[in-house]
């Protein structure tokens, strides 16, 4: 990771490049007139493209949304395959419910969800996914999309592929166990500059894509996460090293066979749990009869007195989690936690 010192550097170096074009450079016109042309409606299908590469930004988002789906479908375990760091293929197969044979056809299509039904019962979602939009963007940046499923009821499993709208092309029968497994091949073949960054960055998102596993991995002791590298194309740099996380009794465990039995062993779990009023402090006996209404639960794993700076510090991984979604959280966020714990 850079530190803000190495940008600094790599900006300055930059600098004398900059002043050697002399003149500001100047926008084509071709650019000129398009940003003339008179306001219209983008066509559909551009539309759901453009969003599509907001919903999937990198490889890692793919992984993400793929991971959330199986861990909503209540899988215990989760193996995902990275073929040429994810470049030739995506695969995420869980032992999940599987997908009823009636939702087959609207599995992936734009704004088609099992977990939401209206804009009120937004309050009440407790899956991480609920846009219905995930599927469908997979497919949108995919060369092909293949789902494999089958739930309890289902005598054999079948084998779906799916167009770049999210629609069923074909379906045959497949061999597999209850759950799913979704595999994208060619991520971003069709924006050439997303498919190169991603080619620029593949060895670094492999290690986020690493973290991505450890961070809800932390927070699912129970499910078993597998993370797996093969190499298909010649010339690929060395394989990054396959992780497995088995599945084991509690977040101790968890700390301890993710990180190792020195780390945990300096760590200890804490849980506080408060009543919060959502009366009217203002009111005394709207305020008396709201108390317990709701809680907040805070568990927390944290270093015990006395243990060794070295050890505890090293790698700075801190893992900040609402309701069981892990959140990228600034130093200053975690400070004001931690006094709010106090
Ligand atoms: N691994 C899976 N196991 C079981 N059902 C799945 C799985 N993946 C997808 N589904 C089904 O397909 C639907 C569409 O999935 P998709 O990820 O596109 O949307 P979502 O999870 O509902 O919302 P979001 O876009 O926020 O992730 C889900 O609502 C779910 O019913
Ligand atoms: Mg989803």
């Amino acid at each position: 990771m850079k530190t803000g010192w190495q940008l600094a550097v790599k900006l300055k170096l930059r600098l004398p490049a900059f002043k050697k074009i002399g003149s500001r450079p100047q926008p084509r016109l071709s650019l000129l007139r398009h940003a003339m042309n008179a306001i219209h409606p983008l066509a559909k299908e551009t539309v759901r493209f453009l969003n599509s590469g907001q919903v999937i930004t990198d490889l890692s988002t793919i992984v993400k949304e793929l991971v959330e789906n199986a861990l909503d479908a209540n899988a215990s375990s989760i193996e995902v395959k990275l073929v040429d760091y994810g470049l030739s293929a995506i695969t995420v197969k869980d032992n999940g419910s599987g997908i009823p044979e009636s939702d087959r056809k609207q599995m992936a299509k734009r704004f088609c969800t099992s977990k939401l039904e209206s804009f009120e019962s937004l309050n009440s979602v407790l899956s991480y996914g609920f846009r219905g939009e995930a599927l469908n963007s997979i497919c949108a940046v995919s060369k092909e999309t293949q789902i494999v499923t089958k739930t309890k009821e289902d005598a054999v499993a079948k084998l779906y592929e799916l167009d770049v709208t999210g629609s069923i092309v074909s379906e045959k029968s497949n061999v597999g166990g209850i759950g799913t497994t979704v595999t994208a091949k060619k991520p971003f073949y069709n924006i050439p500059v997303r498919r190169q960054l991603a080619q620029k960055n593949a060895p670094q998102t492999a290690s986020k894509i690493q973290d991505l596993l450890i961070a809800y991995g932390l927070v699912h002791p129970k499910v078993r996460f597998v993370l797996l590298h093969t190499q298909e194309t010649v010339g690929n740099k060395k394989k990054p090293q396959n992780w497995i996380k088995p599945a084991v009794a509690d977040q101790m465990e968890d700390v301890k066979v993710i990180f190792g039995k020195t780390l945990a062993d300096m760590l200890d779990h804490v849980s506080i749990e408060e009543a919060y009023n959502t009366g009217d402090i203002d009111n005394p006996q709207e305020e008396a009869e709201n108390l317990d209404d709701e809680a907040i639960r805070l568990d927390a794993v944290l270093p015990i007195k006395g243990s060794d700076p070295i050890i505890v510090c090293k790698g700075d991984h801190v893992y900040i989690y609402i309701n069981s979604r892990p959140i990228q959280a600034s130093k200053s966020d975690l400070k004001e936690l931690l006094s709010l714990a106090e």
